[in-house]
């Protein structure tokens, strides 16, 4: 019971910073995940499909192209939110706030399972695309 009141009222530590706010303490994983990652520029592909898809078929897009999309402090729209524009740091690590403010290591996710990829590279996919991710292999 205690530790539900504690969740209600700190909700704000689940909030999404984007990408941008790593990078003053995590220079060389963010100039890597910009320079070398297209997870860092998913939302070009949604961004050309604009006008030749409905808007409610567009947001079906952004579970997966953005950061957060439908989860507490993540990405609403590319004009809300566009710090959250694309697949960031925090689709793997999660939400950063708390560990932005705190810097501590314990508050941001280090361990990882393919779990974490699989909400957005599906079965489905992964048989569609011939592609899988490999866990260390799409990060920085
Ligand atoms: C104000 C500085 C600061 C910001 C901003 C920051 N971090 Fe950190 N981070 C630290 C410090 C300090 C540590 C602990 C020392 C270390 O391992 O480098 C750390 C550790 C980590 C670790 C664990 C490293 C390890 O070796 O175990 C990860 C992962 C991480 N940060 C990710 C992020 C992500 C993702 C963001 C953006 C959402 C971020 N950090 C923003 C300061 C920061
Ligand atoms: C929120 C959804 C989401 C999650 C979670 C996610 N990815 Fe991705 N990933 C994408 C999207 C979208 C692309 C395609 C980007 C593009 O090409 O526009 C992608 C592309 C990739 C690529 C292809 C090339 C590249 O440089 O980006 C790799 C590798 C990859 N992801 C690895 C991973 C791994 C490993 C994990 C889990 C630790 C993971 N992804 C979790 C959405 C996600
Ligand atoms: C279930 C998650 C998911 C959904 C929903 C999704 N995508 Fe993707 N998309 C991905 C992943 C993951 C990749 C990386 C390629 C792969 O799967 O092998 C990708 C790749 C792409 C690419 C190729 C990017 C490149 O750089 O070549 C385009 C274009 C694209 N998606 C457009 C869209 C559009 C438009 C929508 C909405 C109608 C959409 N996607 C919905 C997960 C998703
Ligand atoms: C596709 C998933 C993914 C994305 C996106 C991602 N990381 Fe990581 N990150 C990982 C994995 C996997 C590790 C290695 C964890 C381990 O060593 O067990 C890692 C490790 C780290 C570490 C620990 C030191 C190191 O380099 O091993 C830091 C710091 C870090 N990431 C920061 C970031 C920052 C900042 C961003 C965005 C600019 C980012 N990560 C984006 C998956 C990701």
């Amino acid at each position: 019971m205690f530790l539900v009141l504690v969740f209600f009222v700190t909700p704000a530590f689940c909030d999404y910073v984007g990408s941008e706010k790593c990078k003053v303490c995590h220079e060389r994983q963010y100039e890597n995940f910009i320079k070398y990652s297209r997870m860092s520029r998913s939302f070009e592909a949604v961004e050309k499909m604009k006008n030749k898809i409905t808007p409610d078929e567009l947001k079906t897009c952004f579970q997966c192209h953005t950061t957060g999309y439908g989860k507490k402090g993540g990405f609403i729209s590319a004009e809300k939110t566009p710090h959250l524009k694309d697949t960031g740091c925090e689709v793997c690590h999660g939400p950063g706030k708390r560990h932005v403010e705190s810097k501590n290591p314990l508050h941001i996710r280090r361990k990882f399972t393919l779990q974490i990829c699989e909400p957005c590279h599906t079965e489905e996919r992964i048989r569609a695309f011939r592609f899988k991710p490999l866990l260390y292999g799409g990060a920085h």
